[in-house]
């Protein structure tokens, strides 16, 4: 009896073990999947509005360029290029605002202990973006639009250069508190919260001014290409019309592409270098690098990572090839992520896991940088093969299917370049002080995480294709459609409305 006793009670006991370990874990579950979807819904936001963001700085710098064009030379042929791809890029602008709100509107909702963090040093910057910025680009858009006729070409042409310098300033925001979340500059941390100290050395962080050179740069390549590809696009068309236009749109957009690639890559490997001393976790995770490298260090084209193991299952490497690209000579040492790691946990702690997601990191830089190479490879073929003397590009459609197809390259380019930059800095949401778990918001629920993300994924799919059907009816108008409707309504003008005529 008593032995039955012990028995039953040994059971039980058990049986609450189990069921508290089963419970932690479930709770541990849970809070893995609320983070885990917290960070889709992240990546998915960001992603969507950052199609759109590169797409209107870029046109919009288009614009202005062709307009400047008509008011110096008088030739109409750049005032109707401007009124045309003007069209394009006001669509991307009424889509990027929207995407904007919806971006803003995750933060917080999913990350409101990051936001009760960060905010007095998110504040000013977002602040300023939103007043000054974010106000003169859309006032002086809203100038460009309906002044066509009423104002001078030389006012006309400066509002469009107002709102392509408004939407540069606002990329410069909005990158200020990205930096400093990558690179934490002139704070103090009081009561828990970081609080800024000093408003200058937020502006001087020199995070900010690689990330601005290298994003602005990829605003003029991924304007101009889309230009080329959509004008290559409507050349390819069996009912082409104005294929002078599309011929002179073609030309201006990959010379753009060919000046932005050439800045991006140059803008893109000075960041490279700067991220070697600035995180090094972040820089040996985009070449799958484990162990420190020797004085010569190999380059790996391809790799696949182990990343449980931290070892790499398979890599084609090229001899010294590494050391040229990080130090600019043959030799040249490279820290692997098992010793930043090593130095981090005596930072930091040992309660963090501090090796990003490789195989991420490592395909996503090849993307970026490999789409940057075609870009300017495509843009500078293209500008040869369709100079004045010798325009032999347009005779082969496939030379004319391969720009019309780089229209996607700038959009996986520059997610790539985002995950790089978000997924490497990995645990932290801001470098050193708050890691990714501290940051979710405390009531979101794994069943509210999921409605939400459902609910987002419909809405972009739905923006992306009202935006895409909208781009394809103002490619099918085509740019004599908006001439035919002022000659349309001047002629109506003139009619007499008790006339017979008038109603014929
Ligand atoms: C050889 C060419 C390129 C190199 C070496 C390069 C290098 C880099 C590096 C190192 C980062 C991460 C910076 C950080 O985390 O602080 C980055 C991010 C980024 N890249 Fe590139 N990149 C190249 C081409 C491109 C191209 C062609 C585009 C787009 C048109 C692009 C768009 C971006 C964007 C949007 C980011 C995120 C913002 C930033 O951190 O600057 N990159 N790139």
């Amino acid at each position: 009896m008593v032995n039955s006793i012990i028995y039953f009670y040994l059971l039980l006991k058990g049986a609450i073990v189990a069921f508290k370990r089963q419970k932690a874990i479930i709770k541990e579950e849970i809070c893995m999947s609320i983070v885990s979807l917290a960070r889709f819904q992240f990546a998915m936001t960001t992603v969507f509005h950052f199609f759109f963001v590169p797409f209107s700085i870029g046109t919009a710098l288009a614009v202005a360029i062709m307009e400047t064009t008509y008011v110096v030379t008088k030739k109409k042929e750049y005032l109707r290029m401007a009124k045309f791809w003007g069209n394009i890029f006001l669509l991307t602008f009424a889509v990027g605002v929207v995407t904007g709100i919806i971006q803003e509107f995750q933060f917080g909702m999913n990350w409101s202990d990051y936001s009760r963090f960060m905010g007095d040093i998110f504040g000013a910057p977002l602040a300023i973006e939103a007043l000054l910025a974010f106000f003169m680009e859309s006032t002086f858009l809203g100038l460009w639009m309906f002044t066509w006729e009423k104002v001078g070409p030389k006012l006309h042409v400066t509002f469009i250069w107002l709102v392509t310098f408004a939407s540069m300033i606002s990329a410069l925001w909005i990158l200020t508190a990205n930096s400093f979340m990558q690179h934490p500059t002139g704070y103090a941390i009081k009561n828990g919260h970081a609080v800024m100290t000093s408003f200058s050395a937020l502006l001087k962080n020199p995070q900010l001014w690689y990330e601005f050179g290298h994003v602005i740069s990829g605003t003029i390549v991924t304007g101009g290409i889309i230009i080329a590809g959509l004008a290559a696009f409507q050349l390819l068309s069996k009912t082409a019309k104005e294929t002078h236009f599309y011929k002179k749109s073609l030309r201006l957009g990959l010379l753009l592409a060919l000046i932005g690639s050439v800045l991006v890559i140059f803008a893109g490997d000075q960041q490279m270098k700067y991220l070697i001393n600035e995180q090094p976790m972040k820089f040996a995770a985009t070449e799958g690098l484990y162990n420190t490298t020797g004085k010569h260090a190999s380059w790996a084209v391809i790799d696949w990572s182990n990343e449980k193991e931290h070892k790499n299952d398979f890599s084609l490497d090229i001899p010294d090839m590494l050391s040229i690209l990080a130090y600019g000579r043959t030799s040249g040492a490279v820290k692997g992520m098992n010793e930043v790691n090593a130095q981090l946990e005596k930072k930091y702690g040992k309660q963090n896991n501090y090796y990003p997601p490789v195989n991420a990191l490592f395909w996503s830089f090849r993307v970026m940088a490999g789409f940057g190479a075609l870009m300017l490879l495509v843009s500078a073929l293209g500008l040869f093969l369709t100079r004045k003397k010798k325009p032999i590009l347009y005779e082969h459609r496939w030379m004319l299917w391969i720009i019309g197809l780089c229209t996607f390259a700038p959009f996986l380019a520059n997610t790539a370049g985002w995950l790089v930059t978000e997924l490497g800095r990995y645990p932290w949401t801001v470098y050193g002080l708050f890691t990714i778990p501290e940051s979710v918001s405390p009531n979101v629920s794994v069943g509210s995480l999921l409605t939400s993300n459902i609910v987002y994924f419909l809405l972009f799919t739905f923006l992306a294709a009202t935006m895409i059907s909208l781009v394809r009816v103002v490619l099918k108008k085509g740019p004599g459609y908006e001439e035919q409707q002022a000659e349309k309504d001047r002629r109506a003008d003139k009619v007499d409305p008790f006339d017979k005529e008038a109603f014929e």
